[in-house]
C-alpha cells in the first residue's frame, strides 16, 4: 500500500470523441492504475441508462455517483492509487444541463457536487466537431438519445464553457485525429500530472 493520497484523473467529452477507445489504450499503458466509468454497471447506473427522462436521469446519475465514490474511487484514493474514470461529474453538468437549460442551471448541477464529491485533479476534455462524432457512433449502430445532433451541439458548448472556466483542471484533446495520437497526447497529460505530483 502506499502511504500518500492517489490522484484522480476523469475523462470526459461527447458520444463519439472515442474517449472510452483511448481508456482501453491507456489501460495497457498504466497497468497499476484503477480504470473505472460513469455510468457504473451498478443498479443506479442501469436505471439511469433506462430513462429518458432529464430530471429523473439527472438523481439516477447521482445516486450512481454517490455510490461509485463510496464503494470505489474513495477507497482507492485513500489506498493512494491513481484513479481514471471514464465520465464523471462533468457529464451531468454538460449533458443534463444541456437537456436541463429551461430549468436548471450548470452551477446547481456542480452545486449538487461540491458538499460531497471529489473533484478531479485532471480532467482530459476529448474535443470533437459533434458531426464528425456523431458520423462516429452512426457507424457502429449507436441509438443514444444524446447522440442526436442538436443535443451534442448543446452538450458539446457546455463542455467548452466547463473548461474554460477552470483551465487548471482541464486539458483539451484534440480528438479529430487518429487514435494512436489522441492516445499518446492523454498519456503524455497523465505522465506530466504524475511528475508534477512528485510521484
Ligand atoms: P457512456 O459512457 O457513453 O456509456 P455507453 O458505453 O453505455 O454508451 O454513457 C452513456 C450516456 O450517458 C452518454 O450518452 C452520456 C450520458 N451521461 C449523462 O448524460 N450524464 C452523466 O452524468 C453520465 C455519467 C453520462
Amino acid at each position: 500500500m502506499r502511504a500518500e493520497r492517489g490522484l484522480l484523473i476523469t475523462l470526459e467529452g461527447i458520444d463519439g470523441a472515442g474517449k472510452t477507445t483511448v481508456a482501453g489504450v491507456l489501460q495497457k499503458r498504466f497497468p497499476d492504475f484503477v480504470f473505472t466509468r460513469e455510468p457504473t454497471d451498478g443498479s443506479f447506473g442501469k436505471l439511469a441508462r433506462s430513462t429518458e427522462e432529464p430530471l429523473e436521469q439527472l438523481f439516477l446519475f447521482m445516486a450512481d455517483h454517490a455510490k461509485h465514490l463510496r464503494s470505489c474511487i474513495i477507497p482507492a484514493i485513500n489506498r493512494g492509487e491513481v484513479v481514471v474514470s471514464d465520465r464523471y461529474m462533468d457529464s451531468r453538468a454538460a449533458y443534463q444541463g444541456a437537456l436541463l437549460r429551461e430549468t436548471i442551471s450548470i452551477d446547481w448541477i456542480y452545486d449538487l457536487h461540491r458538499p460531497w464529491s471529489l473533484m478531479p485533479d485532471m480532467t482530459l476534455l476529448f474535443r470533437i466537431d459533434p458531426s464528425v462524432a456523431l458520423e462516429r457512433c452512426t457507424n457502429r449502430g449507436a441509438t443514444s438519445i444524446f447522440e442526436r445532433e442538436a443535443i451534442l451541439r448543446e452538450v458539446s458548448k457546455n463542455f467548452d464553457i466547463i473548461a474554460s472556466r477552470e483551465p487548471e483542471r482541464f486539458v483539451v484533446i484534440d480528438a479529430e485525429r487518429e487514435l494512436a495520437e489522441v492516445a499518446e497526447h492523454a498519456a503524455y497529460e497523465i505522465e506530466r500530472l504524475i511528475r508534477r505530483r512528485g510521484r
